[in-house]
């Protein structure tokens, strides 16, 4: 039986502390650590059947007995906690993004190429039963040579100002997960990338620096085309959807709903909205991309998202970001050679 030790007990930390609990049997949570370990979070802890609780995630990783950490901590303790814990000998599960700096990854991936430690990053959608559907399609060849993938990823509602502040932009929070997916479903890396973006849903995030609605093109290594519509509000949910054209066909998904449920009548025809958003929409992702590092583990296999996986989705939102700024298509080469990669 596998030991775990999760690190950070936010939105994200819960997720996967329930998913362990109720739904994989090779491994058990021994720890948790948050430095805002309240009362409420200690009840949590206990409702999941963990006693051992800290405010200081290095108890977790001076726990000889623990054999992985789940890092769930806010996204700038990332890189310093996943170098801490290959120091310790501990596999990593590390929510994304690795971090913001690319300097940063690289030293996570210097400092992992030294071991024969699992490191697996939180790209849950590609465990999506959806997703991973059309992926399947289009490794199997049913749409021919991929033309052009389009993603549509909208959020139910902004976050607040103060999490934008220090969210890294909307191409590192939110359109890094649909950078992922363009890598994931045409199996090709990203080459050059153009994007608008404005801040359309709220003023207030351009204050903050940043954009809340984006178009971004991307010119594909396999010579296909993407793009990518994201939005901050989308007033029925999460809509979360992408179709892949090729040159037999397409493969295109809907949202998923609570029910499939139409009711017709004299006013219309009228179906479910979208599930809510990530915590709806992605549960069984989350218990899946889970249960894969537990099994890369045991079986000593590779992870099925590695560390680069993590670094070419930043590279990318770096690339859209500096697309805007200065207003041109920007190589993704271009960023590769400043960081000397
Ligand atoms: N893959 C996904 O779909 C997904 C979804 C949500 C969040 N995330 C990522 O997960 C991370 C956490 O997001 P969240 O929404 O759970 O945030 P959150 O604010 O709800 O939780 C973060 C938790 O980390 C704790 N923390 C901060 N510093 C810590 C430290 N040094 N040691 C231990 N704990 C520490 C905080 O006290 C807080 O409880 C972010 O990096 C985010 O990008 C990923």
């Amino acid at each position: 039986m596998l030991k775990i030790g999760i690190i950070g007990a936010g939105r994200i930390g819960k997720v996967h502390g329930e998913s362990i609990s109720r739904y994989i049997k090779d491994a058990t949570i021994k720890a948790i650590a948050d430095p805002f370990m309240n009362e409420a979070t200690k009840a949590w802890a206990s409702s999941i059947g963990v006693d051992e609780v800290y405010t200081d995630y290095k108890k977790i990783l001076a726990d000889k007995e623990i054999d992985a950490v789940l890092i769930c901590s806010s996204t700038d303790t990332h890189s310093t906690i996943s170098l801490e814990a290959i120091k310790a000998g501990k596999h990593i599960f590390c929510e994304k993004p690795v971090d913001h700096n690319v300097q940063r990854i690289k030293e996570v991936m210097e400092a992992l190429s030294k071991t024969k430690l699992k490191y697996q990053v939180g790209f849950n959608r590609r465990f999506d039963h959806n997703f991973a559907a059309v992926k399947k399609a289009v490794a199997e060849g049913r749409i021919g040579e991929l033309n052009v993938l389009k993603i549509t990823s909208r959020d139910p509602g902004a976050p607040p100002i103060a999490y934008i502040k220090v969210s890294g932009g909307i191409f590192l929070d939110m359109t890094i997960h649909d950078f992922d997916m363009v890598r994931f479903i045409s199996a090709a890396e990203v080459e050059e990338v153009f994007a608008y973006g404005d801040a359309l849903v709220d003023k207030e995030i351009a204050k903050a620096g940043d954009i809340d609605t984006a178009i971004i093109s991307m010119k594909l290594s396999s010579g296909a085309l993407a793009v990518i519509d994201n939005c901050r509000r989308a007033s029925y949910g999460y809509d979360q959807r992408l179709e892949a054209f090729g040159s037999l066909g397409q493969a295109a998904i809907a949202n998923d709903t609570a029910s499939t449920t139409v009711i017709s009548g004299e006013g219309g025809v009228i179906a479910e909205k979208p599930l809510h958003f990530f915590l709806e929409r992605y549960m069984q992702a989350y218990v899946s991309e889970v249960a894969d590092f537990i099994n890369a583990i045991k079986n000593d296999t590779d992870v099925p998202v590695n560390v680069n996986d993590g670094l070419q989705p930043v590279l990318i939102g770096l690339a859209a970001k500096r697309s805007i700024a200065e207003k041109r298509p920007v190589a993704i080469k271009e960023l590769m050679e400043e960081y000397s990669l």
